[in-house]
């Protein structure tokens, strides 16, 4: 967000900046689902619901995972919030508290570890690696459990490496929980962006271990490109479901009336839209991955889901060398000002070397993004600690 901020204000200022740092889809609302929300202001349905969300719509968030995962939800085990974010604020608020340790991995989306904290809860972060594509594995979260341990979150697809966890190390996982009454929280906000063939039944694997500790945070944001209108849901056991449903009840109260009918709508219709959307990032993915392994000192892997690329560039940063980056912020502070091109660094995900290039943007700017990229790493190379001169 606060690189987007940057490109905004520079924009305004007539910067033409190529943006890689968004993390939101580049594409429209599906109409249909735009209509739908046209329809609930023509029609009035402008007033409170009930603060968990209109039973329509948690109904159809039961029929979609029911559908998706051959999972049984009901209505009562089903709250609709302010975007996944939401969801997994009021889960982090009803289930951790004060001496609880609550297990992550990193690198990791921000606001999973700010949100244990606000909770007044420790993160207790497991770290993934480049190697292995960022693996969410089994072994090192069942290591790092402690007596204290109340909580795990796993984020599949996750932002920002784009790593799946195995439904075989979930399995592990789950099975734990089970034996120790440990609440697994799994965030799903990217779950309809997976670009292979590969087993992701998240919901199915826990309902058959530790359903009743179990907490699925989805969200209408990244799958229907909805970020701005705000709708996502979690689902849980009921007495988990009520907990954030006071919390909610006390707080933000119902999600806009007009966001639910679109939601409702984005979720009860046709889906083509989130195929052809998925189409069109997977062809980005591909082709980004091409154009950047022109420089090997750009370290990237084909995420296997999520829209972002997540570039190791160790190779690029030094300590000594005059003119070299010490850091990825330094790196990308440079690249923004040098070659107008914005890209979130790793810090920003407990994850410094690295840099995060969102693909939610059209193939012309990703060409072009490329482009400016590869030319500022040759400008820079001379200045710099490259792999070969490392040894
Ligand atoms: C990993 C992850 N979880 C959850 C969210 C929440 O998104 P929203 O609140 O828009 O549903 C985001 C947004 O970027 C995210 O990256």
């Amino acid at each position: 967000m606060g690189v987007t901020a940057t490109v905004d204000r520079l924009r305004r200022e007539g910067v033409d900046i190529i943006d890689f740092g968004a993390g939101e889809p580049d594409f429209s609302t599906p109409d249909a689902v735009k209509a739908a929300g046209r329809a609930a202001i023509d029609q009035d349905f402008t007033k409170y619901t009930p603060a968990s969300g209109i039973v329509e719509l948690r109904r159809a968030i039961c029929d979609r995972y029911r559908a998706d995962y051959g999972v049984e939800y009901t209505e009562s085990e089903v709250i609709v919030t302010a975007g996944g974010k939401q969801a997994l604020f009021n889960a982090a608020l009803s289930l951790f508290g004060p001496g609880d340790e609550v297990i992550t991995h990193a690198p990791c989306w921000p606001s999973l570890t700010e949100q244990i904290k606000l909770a007044d809860a420790r993160p207790v972060l497991v770290r993934t690696h480049p190697e292995d594509g960022f693996a969410i594995g089994a072994r090192a979260i069942v290591d790092a459990v402690t007596p204290r341990t109340r909580g795990i979150i796993i984020n599949s697809p996750c932002n920002p490496t784009g790593a799946l966890i195995g439904e075989d190390d979930l399995a592990a996982i789950g099975d734990l929980a089970a034996r120790r009454g440990i609440w697994i929280v799994i965030d799903l906000c990217y779950e309809k962006l997976i670009y292979d063939a590969v087993a992701h039944n998240l919901p199915k694997v826990l309902a058959g271990r530790c359903r009743d500790l179990t907490v699925l945070c989805g969200s209408a944001s990244k799958a229907y490109a909805m970020t701005g209108w705000r709708c996502g849901w979690a689902l849980g056991p009921a007495p988990l479901i009520a907990a954030c449903g006071a919390i909610q009840s006390h707080s933000t109260s119902n999600v806009s009336s007009i966001t639910q009918k679109a939601a409702l709508a984005a979720l009860t219709g046709p889906q083509a839209t989130v195929r052809a959307m998925l189409g069109e990032y997977r062809t980005r993915r591909d082709n980004l991955d091409e154009w950047l392994g022109g420089d090997s000192r750009l370290r990237c892997r084909k995420p296997a889901g999520a829209f972002y690329t997540f570039v190791d560039i160790g190779d690029l940063l030094s300590g000594v060398a005059p003119g070299g980056f010490r850091t990825s912020t330094e790196f990308a502070a440079a690249l923004l000002d040098e070659a107008r091109v914005a890209v979130t660094p790793g810090e920003a995900f407990d994850a410094p070397g690295f840099i995060r290039i969102s693909f939610a943007t059209s193939m012309e700017n990703l060409r072009e993004g490329s482009a400016r990229l590869l030319d500022f790493v040759r400008a820079h190379a001379g200045g710099v600690r490259t792999a070969a001169a490392a040894g």
